[in-house]
Order: structure tokens, then sequence, then C-alpha cells
């Protein structure tokens, strides 16, 4: 029998000693012996469903348990593990709030898990652009104003979802929007896969739980000590019922899920219980790293040294764990600083834009770690003499003309033409930039001439244009007949 006081994985590592015959699942039989490249991957501890350790989609013993810690934790009122990232979270909840054909509100910026649940459950998207950034040239906050606006057109969304903190650490003011959606019955769900820090301490922002979402998908491997994979969700009152997610979280979870993923994050819990010391040093090391970004004179980091949170008013707040640095200015590029960082300071970050690149900072970084990137830093400075421009990429300013839901123009027969003779027709594919992956076309969306024009810039700068056939921009794929496409999934 399991004892819920104890971890997970003290738990698996007891049972590990009875040495029991494993007639089941998983096929490695713990067998270390004979695969030596399990016992470093956790295979002894690599159980499956059996008995003593609970079901993931039926939980009623120590996962029951784990999550209602996290629930607690949380201050919510149903916390659920997640094995699929917060991809699986995102999918599971788009659709545990809508159904088939709804209409739904949402800000362009979002991830693509978003994207992909539109085009599952049929929905019909109302994109919001939010503002932009002009230093940065990244993607602002979405506004109450712009949501309250859209509602007045909008009327009959059923749910409003939203990406905060986007992955460049940008967030929205999720407790306004949440009066608006709630004054009209209407549920928001928040995609805060980096924010899973948040609102434990006073250095960083309140976390979507207590702004008031109804749903929030939060991956703990991005800034949280947990494994890859790793994701929590936390849902608050009954506007999307805890039953209907967790029906959904069936179809996109797998049945099998790693008690190695589990373990890690009844640990991660179990830290953040324990631990607040931690979130304090997290703070500390991020306070001197801004005294010590004053010295910079070329590159600029947001909200650090005399770049201040304040001076850019797209942007509602900024999540201090994101180190944000812009190179416009300067003799490198966003990729040419990140390839510096790497060949001459053994430094990786997480990505590079044409003209800026991020590092991102977690709970466990440690004062080496810090020290090292603001010694680079300086160091990349110093040689920064301001010899050549990059100015930002603008993004474009206007939503292509939306002329049918994705859900129903994905199966439909297409076919790839050149980008000039793509202009005016409808694209069968998604065309996004990589990072961050934000789509720019989507399926059922009109390819113009200043879209086209857009894209060939963004190239010129170095930013990576990616699409679904792999072709864009040089060929697009476009629907059959797209322009005298006839169908019940057309915009309204
Ligand atoms: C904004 C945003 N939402 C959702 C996700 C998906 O998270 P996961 O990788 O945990 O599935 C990502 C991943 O990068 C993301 O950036």
């Amino acid at each position: 029998m399991t004892d819920p006081s104890s971890s997970l994985l003290a738990q698996l590592m007891e049972y590990q000693k009875h040495s029991v015959v494993p007639m089941h699942m998983p096929g490695h039989k713990r067998n270390t012996q004979s695969a030596p490249y399990l016992a470093a991957l956790g295979a002894p501890y690599d159980i499956t469903e059996i008995e003593g350790f609970d079901n993931l989609h039926h939980p009623g013993g120590i996962l029951k348990h784990g999550m209602e810690r996290a629930a607690r934790l949380w201050g919510c009122d149903h916390s659920f593990f997640l094995v699929g990232g917060s991809t699986c979270g995102i999918l599971a909840g788009i659709r545990a709030a809508t159904q088939y054909g709804d209409s739904i509100l949402l800000g362009r910026n979002c991830h693509q898990s978003v994207y992909h649940a539109i085009e599952i459950c049929g929905l019909r998207p109302h994109f919001l652009l939010p503002p932009m950034d002009d230093t940065f040239g990244i993607f602002g906050s979405l506004s109450p104003e712009q949501v309250a606006q859209a509602l007045e057109q909008h009327p009959d969304v059923s749910l409003i979802v939203l990406t905060s903190p986007t992955y460049d650490g940008v967030l929205t003011d999720v407790t306004s929007i949440c009066d608006l959606a709630h004054a009209r019955g209407i549920p928001v769900l928040v995609d805060a896969a980096h924010g899973a820090h948040l609102g434990f301490s006073p250095g960083f922002p309140s976390s979507a739980v207590q702004d008031g979402a109804d749903l929030v998908i939060q991956s703990l491997h991005k800034t949280l000590p947990s494994l890859t994979q790793t994701a929590i969700a936390h849902v608050n009152g009954t506007r999307i019922p805890c039953s209907a997610f967790s029906q959904e979280l069936r179809m996109f979870e797998t049945s099998s899920p790693s008690y190695l993923l589990l373990s890690s994050i009844d640990g991660c819990i179990r830290l953040l219980e324990e631990s607040s010391s931690l979130f304090e040093n997290w703070e500390s090391l991020l306070a001197n790293f801004n005294q010590q970004m004053y010295q910079l004179r070329h590159l600029q980091i947001f909200g650090y040294g005399t770049d201040q949170e304040k001076s850019h008013p797209a942007v509602f707040r900024f999540d201090p764990s994101k180190i944000l640095i812009l190179t416009d200015g300067t003799p490198y590029t966003g990729p040419l600083l990140m390839d510096r960082l790497r060949r001459d300071c053994g430094i990786e970050l997480e990505m590079a834009s044409a003209h800026y690149a991020l590092a991102m900072t977690g709970l466990l970084t440690t004062k080496d770690h810090m020290d090292c990137l603001a010694a680079a830093l300086w160091g990349l400075d110093q040689n920064g003499q301001t010899t050549i421009s990059h100015p930002a990429p603008r993004r474009n300013a206007t939503l292509p003309r939306q002329i049918a839901i994705p859900g129903a123009v994905r199966p439909l027969p297409h076919h790839s033409v050149r980008a000039d003779e793509a202009v005016g027709h409808m694209i069968g594919e998604y065309v996004w930039v990589y990072p961050p992956g934000v789509p720019l076309l989507i399926p059922g969306e009109q390819l113009d001439a200043a879209m086209l024009e857009h894209l060939a810039s963004l190239q010129t700068q170095g930013v990576a244009i990616q699409s679904t056939s792999g072709n864009a921009p040089g060929h697009f794929e476009i629907i059959d007949n797209s322009n005298g496409f006839h169908h019940g999934g057309k915009m309204k």
C-alpha cells in the first residue's frame, strides 16, 4: 500500500526493492542488465498503473492526493497533472469549453496547439492583434478595451483564450479581461505555459489562477524543476466543468502515463511547498543581474538596467525571468549574438530572432549561471560599437482576410503554386515565422500582396519562414477552386 505522505519517487524506490515479478507493461521489465542504457534513464522506477500507484485518468489514490496538494498550493478548485505538456491541456481545455462550430475570441499570437484545437473542434476564431512593442518588435498585451470591443461585435463567443505570459515574457491584464468575460458568462482559458512560476513570490507577477481565469494551463518543465513534457492544469469554478476537461484529457493524453514524469511533477510540487527560499534566491539573482546591466552601452535588455518596463506602453507587465536582449545598433543580429555566446562563452540561449535573443532563467538557475551571462554580455557589449543597424522587422499590422474556418478547409484538395500566382487565393496550410512559431497565415485565409511583401522582408532580415508544406514563401498550398469556394465552413 502506498503512503500519500511520502513522495511518489520514494514509493517507486521502495516498490523496486521488493523485486516483484513484472508480468505487465512496460516491456523492459526493469532488466537493465540486458539493456544497460535504460538504467541511466530511470527504468528501475518506470512502472505502469499497477496496484497501489493509482490511475492518472481515474485518480483515487496517490495521484489524487498529489493533485489536491497542487490545487491547495496554487489556490484553485482542482489541479490536473499532465504528461503531454501544455499542448494536451490546451487541446483538452478548448474542446471541453466549446461545442463543435462555436466562435472563440483569441489573440493572434497564440501557440500552435491553440490553432490545432480550433481546427479539430471546427471553431470560428475571431482573432485580435495585440499591439506591438516598438523597441523590441515583439507582440505586446491584448488590452481589455480590445476585448470589450470584440465582445460587442461577437457577443456569441463561447470562450476567450489568452496567452499570458507569452514566450517573450509579456503578460496580459487577465483580471480585467476575466471581469469583462464573466459579466457575460463567458469562460477564460489562459495558456500560461510560460507562467508556472508566477504568483509564488512578490518579485514575480501574479498567476492567472489568482487573476480569476477559469482554466489555466502551465508547463512545469519550462521554468520549474520538472522533467520535459510535464505540465499542470488548474480549474476554478464551473464555467469549464472539471468533468468535461478530464474526459477530454483522455482523448488528447496517453493512456500509459510515465511514472518518471509523474514523479517529477510530484517532486516539483513538494519542492515548491517546502522551499520559499528558492524564489528569494531567484529574485536576488535577477536583482543583482539588473544592477550589472546598467553598465551596458549598446545591448539593451527588456526591463533591465537602463531599460524601464514602463517605457513599453504596449506591455501590461513583463516577466523578469525572461532576459530579452535587443541587438539593434550593435554589430550582432539575434542569431549572431546567440552564436557568439555559444562559441565563446559556453552559454546556450533559448532562441534568437533577427534583432533579439532570449535567455530563460528558472527557479534553479544558479549564481554562477547569472554571473557567466552577465560577464559574457559585458564582454560582447564592449566590442559593440554602433557600426551596423538592424532595424527590427515589424510584423504585419493587419490580419489576413479569413474566408473559411481552418477545420472546414484543411481536408479540402489543394495544390502548390508559385507565390505570385497564390496571391488572392485561399491558403490550405499554416505559414509561420520561427521562432516563436506564431502563424502569419492559417488554412482558410487569403494571401494578399502585402503579406507576400511582409514575408519577403522578414526573410531578408534572416527570419526563418516555415509552412506545413515546407515550401513557403516561394510556393503556397492553395485550395483547389478557392476563388469559387462554397462550403458550410464560411466565416460569417
Ligand atoms: C505559449 C506556449 N503555449 C504552449 C506551449 C506548449 O507547451 P508544451 O511544450 O509544454 O506542450 C508552448 C511551447 O513552447 C508555448 O510557448
